[in-house]
Formats: structure tokens, sequence, C-alpha cells
């Protein structure tokens, strides 16, 4: 059996702010679990950080134009503090760029070199002669091998979704500074994977067939497409120095730094408090600890595959126990963006909505991808917070309170017999305790909340059927059994909500005061003495306007319209006139060929977001048109009938399975709405503008 728990969660890139995405997928399930077992009295720590080595914070620190360093301590702390300030409670939250992980991850990487667990092999990789230095894939473009946009990165094209490989690119170049690119042979470390291929197979496909199917799955596709060696050093200036004579310029990949970030940020803890959190190594070596890692499902190769196998080449670690991964958080409709600024940020959450912190934890609790992608809408949040937290949980607590304050002075009065009634309410939540157990010990957060809820639901019927307030009238031992009741289900639901609405949990705790919070007392009807006396009584939630929800609806619809313009500047920056050479020096305006056409047809494109399919007649024999205009007409048949005007010579593409044979000339408005452009007076189809 377990003695305790390590319970850790990925560690962000410090390359910009934390969305709700991150909050939903992993830091809330990390955190609910982490307060629960505190409640139940286990013994538990609670590990984060900050990602703060690899690629990305290098680019963030030249498209801000600061250094890398400057970079990440200025997200860590914008990251550290809104983690705080939702309540997510970790026992330590550090980086990777402190002192302690640098001698940390370097020593375990030194200790498998000396003991012969890597291998190394030498490749060609992408150089720049210029700068002489070694392209990652993500500071790599070029032509895209499939649709042939320009700028698709090294690693995937933005514009058809195909993932690539750097050695795919037609006429690669450095993002920095455009240089074209040369290869040049380098040598690297790698891990061996292949070796532990076998034992994985074991350990996971055997020993773990509790895991969530999605992480199960994945590991079982991964293992059955064979492992390779993994490289584990890469040829960059910033993170820790690959620490082997010689391997001047390396330094060691950010995967493999990074998970090891759990055990040094777990080591600075307990060697700062010693007697409090113990020895680090316990936490990390004793087999009756239980190690969980929570994580996205971007992770799951990396926490179920690779630091796995890191650990068993070190050889005196535990290995993670479960490993529960969320799919993915969506945002109305669209997959989370840093780069296209489509998040709502925890940083501005908090600006925009001070104090409430438990409602936007409710809602990505209440729809956690734990299953499947899920999608997080503005109306959505709303109406649960309209219509479950203020309407059930807040309306129940406050009707119970405010009751004993009119007819009993604000002292919790006596229970003077059960009937069958309130037997049969207390029946439906005696097993409220072990119900929220065997959901929370599977991981199942989202039932689990629904249970807690479930109690609040319980206490509303109750007062809703029994209407103390009526009887209080007539019968006033009745109206006090009553109320007994209802602030005992109040008690209860202080205790229930903790692991989900810390915030919440302290407010109603103070509204009854009630000092103490023991999950053993979860069930019962005894939690609040006779005469006991409440406290103050206030709002636990309050109704959410919908002037409040349509103001961050018209900055999504703002980011949006941004985009689109952007995409369509990007678009005609690449456009290239079908035939003629771009090494012309003649204007190409000259060469593109604008006509005018009428509308037939103007509808949306199944499954896109963004797109509108026009057919046309253009003089010719007619043309199928997609423009990324969708976002600006909402009703796209308000244009059948108009003359447009649009570019006939645009070389064909496919886009959604449709070919498109030119483009639809469109302005942008001052809101970032596109405005299709037209003619002021009939003109005939085919014509030309110019
Ligand atoms: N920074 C990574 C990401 O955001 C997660 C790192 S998790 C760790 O995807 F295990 F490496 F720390
Ligand atoms: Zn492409």
């Amino acid at each position: 059996m377990f003695k305790r728990t390590l319970v850790t969660s990925a560690l962000p890139y410090a390359n910009g702010p934390v969305h709700i995405g991150h909050l939903a997928g992993v830091y809330i399930p990390a955190d609910i679990y982490s307060r629960y077992l505190r409640l139940k009295g286990q013994e538990v720590l609670f590990v984060g950080g900050s990602d703060e080595h690899g690629v990305p914070v290098t680019i963030r620190a030249r498209k801000e134009g600061i250094t890398t360093q400057e970079v990440v301590d200025r997200y860590h702390t914008l990251i550290r503090d809104s983690f705080k300030e939702f309540g997510i409670s970790f026992d330590v939250y550090s980086r990777t760029t402190s002192a302690i992980h640098h001698q940390f991850a370097s020593d375990y990487f030194r200790k498998l070199y000396d003991e012969g667990k890597f291998i190394e092999q030498t490749t060609e990789q992408f150089f720049d002669p210029e700068t002489q230095e070694f392209l990652t894939d993500r500071n790599i473009k070029g032509e895209c091998p499939r649709c042939h946009a320009q700028g698709a990165y090294g690693d995937q094209c933005e514009k058809c979704g195909a993932t690539l490989s750097p050695d795919e690119l037609i006429n690669p170049y450095n993002t920095v500074n455009g240089n074209p690119l040369t290869k040049k042979a380098t040598s690297h470390w790698y891990l061996p994977l292949d070796q532990y291929q076998s034992w994985l197979e074991n350990w996971i496909l055997e020993n773990h067939k509790e895991w969530r199917p999605n992480v199960y799955g994945q590991c079982k596709s991964w293992l059955d497409g064979g492992l390779k060696p993994r490289a584990v050093t890469r040829d960059l200036d910033w993170g820790i120095p690959v620490p082997v004579e010689g391997a001047d310029g390396k330094v060691l990949y950010v995967w493999f730094d990074a998970p090891i970030g759990y055990i040094s940020n777990t080591k600075e803890l307990c060697d700062a408090q010693p007697d409090k959190y113990g020895k680090w190594e316990t936490w990390w070596k004793d087999p009756e600890t239980r190690l969980i890692h929570f994580i996205g499902k971007d992770n799951i190769v990396f926490h179920c595959i690779v630091f796995p196998s890191m650990l068993k080449a070190d050889g005196s670690y535990i290995l993670p126990d479960n490993v529960p991964s969320n799919e993915f958080l969506n945002l109305e409709g669209d997959k989370i963006s840093t780069s296209r600024n489509w998040a709502v940020w925890l940083n501005e959450y908090l600006v925009d909505f001070p104090g409430k912190q438990d409602v936007l934890r409710y809602v990505l609790t209440a729809n956690a991808p734990e299953t499947k992608d899920n999608d997080f809408t503005w109306a959505d949040f709303q109406a649960r917070n309209n219509n479950e937290l203020v309407a059930i949980y807040g309306n129940f607590v406050n009707r119970a309170l405010v009751l004993t304050n009119k007819y009993f002075g604000g002292k919790v009065p006596t229970c003077h017999g059960l009937n069958e009634y309130d037997e049969a309410t207390i029946a439906e939540f005696k097993d409220v305790q072990k119900n929220l157990e065997d959901l929370l010990d599977n991981f199942r957060f989202r039932d689990a909340q629904k249970e807690a809820m479930n109690l609040a639901r319980i206490g509303n019927k109750y007062l809703a059927d029994t209407e103390p307030w009526k009887l209080a009238k007539t019968d006033m031992e009745r109206t006090a059994t009553i109320l007994n009741l209802a602030l005992q289900i109040a008690a209860n639901l202080s205790i229930a909500f903790e692991p989900f609405l810390p915030f919440s949990s302290a407010k109603l705790r103070e509204m009854l005061h009630m000092p103490e919070v023991n999950w053993e007392h979860l069930g019962s009807t005894n939690l609040l003495e006779d005469g006991h006396e409440l406290g103050q009584v206030s709002l636990l939630f309050e109704k959410m306007e919908d002037e409040v929800i349509q103001k961050q609806l018209d900055r999504l619809a703002r980011i949006k319209a941004e985009n689109e313009a952007k995409a369509k500047e990007e678009e005609l920056k690449n456009w290239k006139p079908a035939e003629v050479k771009s090494d012309t020096n003649i204007d190409e305006f000259d060469k593109t060929d604008i006509r005018v056409a009428t509308v037939l047809e103007c509808t949306n494109v199944k499954k896109s977001e963004r797109l509108l399919q026009f057919k046309l007649d253009d003089g010719i024999g007619g043309r199928t048109i997609l423009s990324g205009i969708a976002q600006s007409y909402p009703d796209p048949s308000v244009l059948v009938g108009k003359q447009v005007l649009f570019i006939a010579n645009f070389p064909p593409r496919k886009m959604m399975g449709i070919e498109s044979q030119g483009m639809i000339l469109s302005a942008v408005n001052a809101d970032g709405k596109l405005v299709v452009t037209t003619v002021s007076a009939p003109v005939q189809n085919g014509a030309q503008v110019g």
C-alpha cells in the first residue's frame, strides 16, 4: 500500500501567459486531486514550476526584442501569480533556470553518460553558414511540399496542416534572418528507447491497463510502431550545457531537462524545509510513494515513455503509477492558440472578473475535456453561473441562512424529530462521501463535481418542497427541524466543494462559523450543534449579466477579424501572378488580372469557420472561389446578386477539398470586419479593372 502521493503537473513553457486550456487540462484536476488527498489527511506533495528552456522562449524573446532571460523572468512571475490567484495549491512552484535545477539535471545526464546509457550518433542538420548555428525545426521555414504555401515551418505547414520534417521543405531558410541553409554534420547523445521497448510493453500494456483509454491507446500505438533512439541534446545556446568535454555549444534537450525539474523542484523544497517535507529521496525513491503526473495529451509520450525510460536508466527512482492526461479544450469552436491570441488568458480574466476564480474553476471542471476535446463558450459560462452556481448552490445556502436569521436569530435551531420526507432526503445524500471518493480516486473530476452539485440540488429541493417560510406562521417546531437539516446540508456542501471551489467553501464556512473541515464528516447531519451561532450572510455567487458576457464575445470577434485580416494580408504578400516570374521589375499590380463578376451562389463551406464558397458568373463560363471571410458575413446569402471584384489569374488551389480559382477582393474595416469590394454601377461580367 502507498504511504504518500507525489502529484506533479506539467511545467508550462514560460513563453507566454497561461490560459483556460492549461487550467482545464492540467492544473485544476491536479489541484482538485491534491486538495482531496490533503482533506483526507493523506501525505501529499504537489509539485509545479515553469519550463524555461527550449526554442519557444527564444523565439518569443526575438519577437519582443528582449533577452531570453527577460522573457522567462516575466512569464514565470506572471504564470506563478496567476496560479496562485486561482488557488492552485502547489507545495512548490519553481523554475528550470534555477541553479539547483541546472546542477541536478547536469548530474543526472552525467551519471547516465558515465554508465554508458546513451549512444552517440552523427547526423546532418540544417546550418546557417553566416551565423554558424544549427537550426531547430521551428526556426526553419520554406515552401510547403504539399500545398506550396510559403512560410511553412520545419515541423508543420500552418496552411494545410501537414506534419513536415525540415528536409521536406522547398528552399528552406532561417526564420530569423532569411538566410538560405546548408547541411552540416553534428553529433548528439541519444537515449536508445528501442532498448526499453519490451520493458515498457510489459510495464504499460500489461500492468497499467487501468490508465485512461486515451493514454493507454497513445502508448500502445507508439510501442506498436517500434521505438527509436531519441536525441537528448541539441545545438543551441539556451539551456543546460552538456557536461561532457568537447560538447561546447550543445545543451540538454528541453524535454530531457524539464521533467527532471519535477525532481529538482522537490529537492529545492525539501532541502529548504526538511522538517516539514522530509527528504526529497523519500518522494522519489521510496516504493511506498505513489507518483501521479497530470498532463495534457500532447505530453503523453514524454511522460509515459521517455521520462520513465530516463528514470529506469538511472535505476534508483520510482515510476509513475498513473498519468491522467486530458484532451484539449477549444474556445468557441476554435483551437486555442497563443500565437493567434485565441485564448482566455488567466491574468486578463482576473481583471475582468475579480473575485470570480471559483466560477471559472467550476465551469472548466464541469466541461473538463477528460475523455474527448471540449468547447468553452461564454454562453455556457454564463448559463452555468446563473443556472447552477447562483440558482442552485447559492440560492439554497442563502435561503437556509436568511431564514435562520429571520426566525431563530441566526442560531442553529433544534431538530424536533424527523419525518419520512426528512429521512428520505437524508438517505439521498448519505453516500455522498463514498460516491465522491470513488470518482475522485479514478480521476473523474467532472462527475465528482456533479455529485457535489447534486448535494446542493437535494438541499434546494428540500427547502422548495417543505416551504419553511410558510410553516413559520403555524408550526415553529417543524420550521426549526427543517432549517436544522438545511443547515447541516449547507455544512456538508462546504466540505464536498472544498477540492473544487476552495474560495466559496471558505466563504461558506465563514458564514456558518464552521472552523474545521473534516472529510470524514461528509454525509453527517450533526455538523452544526443546536444553538451554534452563525456568521454574517453574504452572497456566494452573483448573477452574470449579458453585457459582461457580450464584452468577452466582442473581444473574441475583434481578435478573429484581426486574424483574418492578417491571414489575408499574408496571402496577398505571398501571392505571385501565375505566369509571371518574380524577377521582373514591373509593378506586380499590372500583372494582376482583376475582373468583375456576379455572385450566383454564396454558401458556408462545411466544417470550416472561415471559408465561404462563391459561384461566380465571370462572363467566361463561371468559376468557384473560396474566400476566408465567413466571420464577417454571418448570412452569406446577402452577397448573392452582387457584383464583386476578383483576381482572375490567381493560381488555383485546393482548400477543404474544393478548388478555388482566384481570389475575391475585400477591404478591411476599422473594426477588423472584411467587406467585399463591389462596383458602383452595373458592369458587364468579366470586365477588367485597372
Ligand atoms: N513545457 C511543456 C509543455 O508545455 C511541458 C513540460 S512537462 C515536463 O508542453 F515534464 F517536461 F516538465
Ligand atoms: Zn501546406
